[in-house]
């Protein structure tokens, strides 16, 4: 295990109802001029817009909105954001919505009090030194979005998505309602636990040694999310699958509890946002194609914990099967469960082709090497890109 540090500043209150209590959690951040940042219409179909503008109407906060956030959230709709807040004086951001909406609100949040343009943190031009405060109620189980720092937003006009991550966008307070999340399609419903898995992965395999309880923190939340998603399928407002994905997603990213002391990898992340940033396909949908072939790309550089990951996630049977079968055979596993989930499994699905492999190969290693578990180069990432087809 490596040295670390670990400090999660964000609130929490769990529960059915408890979006009840935006109002009140908003009063005592301190919010008085708040900016609402919803996306294009689920909150106003569930009631939660017209619960929460009547809130902040009981507490005599003035409130300005950004409705409109787009999945895999666009940089001019963030500036549009920082205007309002700056023409308006706004002292507190309230994000309603999935990742998307949370991701734009933190980059509005540290684009206030930044002269500068707010892209240049995603390009690592600037550091943020303060943001907003900013509270969240969350409507989709995914991202981890609500209880991290990080965001990710998409720079269309160029074809490039980049996130930040700092100490100063973790939301103050996020409100985790499952049943909020009843009225989430079946499709995002996938992407989202396909996404909430895939963070996981990332942290899990893994090269650093001695990491025993980190390793089943990780596992728990996988086999969790497989014992719950086909429930949440097969009835929506299954609420104890609801609230077992929605907490699974926000432990499963949240600064790094559960993998503290450990080096992560994230290159399977950094390719699927360059799929996104050219072809604008959900992030779980990219990680549900890209992921499997990573592993099979990937695994004999610490067959030990592919082996693991088969027998106890999994439950595949090691008698009598060389290394090289059981991690195969877990890997299988991974790529049965996604198709059975109704995950896409390959970029044909949204007919991606070869023709720009090479782009997005070069961008994903633009600022050189990624991940961790194996060191990936240009060529690495195309042929992983290729094995998506
Ligand atoms: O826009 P609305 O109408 O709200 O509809 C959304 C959207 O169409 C809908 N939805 C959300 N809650 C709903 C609902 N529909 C019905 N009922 C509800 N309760 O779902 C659609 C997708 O929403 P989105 O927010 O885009 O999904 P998700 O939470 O998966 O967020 C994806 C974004 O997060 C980024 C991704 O790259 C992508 O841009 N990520 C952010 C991370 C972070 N901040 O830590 C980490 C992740 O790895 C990821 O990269
Ligand atoms: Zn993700």
């Amino acid at each position: 295990m490596q040295a670390f540090q670990f400090r999660n500043p964000t609130h929490i209150v769990f529960g059915e109802g408890k979006a009840s209590q935006a109002g009140e959690l908003v009063k005592q951040y301190g919010g008085k001029t708040v900016l609402l940042v919803y996306g294009s219409g689920s909150v106003k179909k569930s009631g939660l817009y017209d619960s929460v503008v009547k809130q902040l109407g009981e507490i005599g906060a003035s409130v300005h909105e950004l409705p409109g956030i787009e999945p895999n959230p666009r940089l001019t709709t963030v500036n549009r954001g920082i205007d309002i807040c700056r023409t308006n004086g706004v002292d507190f951001i309230l994000a309603i919505g999935g990742g998307s909406v949370i991701d734009a609100a933190k980059a509005v949040a540290a684009g206030v009090p930044y002269e500068g343009d707010v892209w240049d943190f995603c390009t690592g031009k600037a550091v943020i030194q303060d943001a907003l405060p900013l509270g969240t109620i969350l409507t989709l189980a995914a991202t981890g979005s609500e209880m991290n720092g990080n965001s990710v937003i998409t720079n269309w006009e160029q074809n490039l998505k980049r996130s930040f991550g700092s100490p100063h966008t973790y939301p103050v307070f996020s409100i985790l309602d499952p049943t909020l999340t009843y009225s989430v399609p079946a499709n995002q419903t996938v992407y989202g636990s396909v996404d909430i898995m895939s963070h996981v992965f990332e942290q899990y395999f893994s090269l650093t040694e001695n990491t025993p309880l980190q390793e089943r923190f990780c596992e728990s939340i996988l086999q969790t999310v497989v014992e719950n998603v086909e429930p949440a399928l097969a009835n929506p407002s299954d609420a104890a699958a609801r609230s077992n994905l929605m907490w699974s997603g926000t432990m499963a990213l949240n600064g790094g509890l559960i993998s503290v002391g450990m080096a992560n990898d994230w290159a399977s992340h950094m390719i699927e946002h360059e799929v996104s940033a050219v072809y604008d396909i959900p992030h779980g949908a990219g990680l549900a194609i890209i992921f499997p072939n990573w592993m099979k790309y990937v695994y004999q550089e610490r067959i030990d914990r592919f082996v693991q990951y088969a027998v106890r996630v999994w439950g595949v049977d090691p008698t009598g099967k060389s290394d090289d079968e059981i991690a195969l055979a877990g890997i299988q596993a991974t790529r049965d469960f996604f198709n059975r989930i109704g995950a896409p499994s390959s970029l044909a699905y949204y007919e991606i082709g070869e023709d720009k492999l090479d782009r997005m190969a070069e961008e994903a290693v633009r600022y050189g090497v990624i991940g961790s578990f194996k060191r990936l180069d240009k060529a690495d990432v195309r042929a992983i890109l290729q094995l998506s087809l």
